[in-house]
């Protein structure tokens, strides 16, 4: 019995102790839902924003222009996006410019 009130003590005890808070900062990318400024960004903006977020574009990491073109090439032909030749080398430039390695 006395066992019993004891550890019974200890619990209340425990649930007595401050609960340490649990941090809710984490690291994480901008929630941007339109795209920085840089060249070009108004086609940018008219071509991309049709079928998915910005975040689908500016969550990928820097990537080298050969393989933005090859990304809006895909958006073209595999997801049949209606963007032009002379726009797809105006979104190319402005990913270049702005979401490409050094
Ligand atoms: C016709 C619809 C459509 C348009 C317009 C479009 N996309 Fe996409 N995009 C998609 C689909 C569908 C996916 C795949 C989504 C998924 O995997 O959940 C995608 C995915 C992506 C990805 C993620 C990587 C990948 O290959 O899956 C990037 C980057 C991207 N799009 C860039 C662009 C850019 C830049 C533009 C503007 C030139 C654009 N998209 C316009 C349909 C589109």
């Amino acid at each position: 019995m006395k066992a019993i009130a004891i550890a019974g003590y200890v619990l209340l005890g425990l649930m007595a102790l401050p609960v340490p808070a649990i941090s809710q900062a984490m690291d994480l990318p901008p929630d941007a839902a339109v795209f920085p400024d840089g060249p070009n960004v108004k086609t940018v903006t008219q071509n991309c924003l049709a079928c998915h977020s910005a975040d689908m574009v500016l969550d990928q990491p820097l990537l080298p222009r050969a393989t933005w073109t090859a990304e809006i090439t895909k958006m073209r032909n595999v997801y049949k996006a209606p963007i032009g030749d002379a726009d797809a080398a105006l979104i190319v430039d402005y990913l270049a410019a702005t979401h490409a390695p050094p």
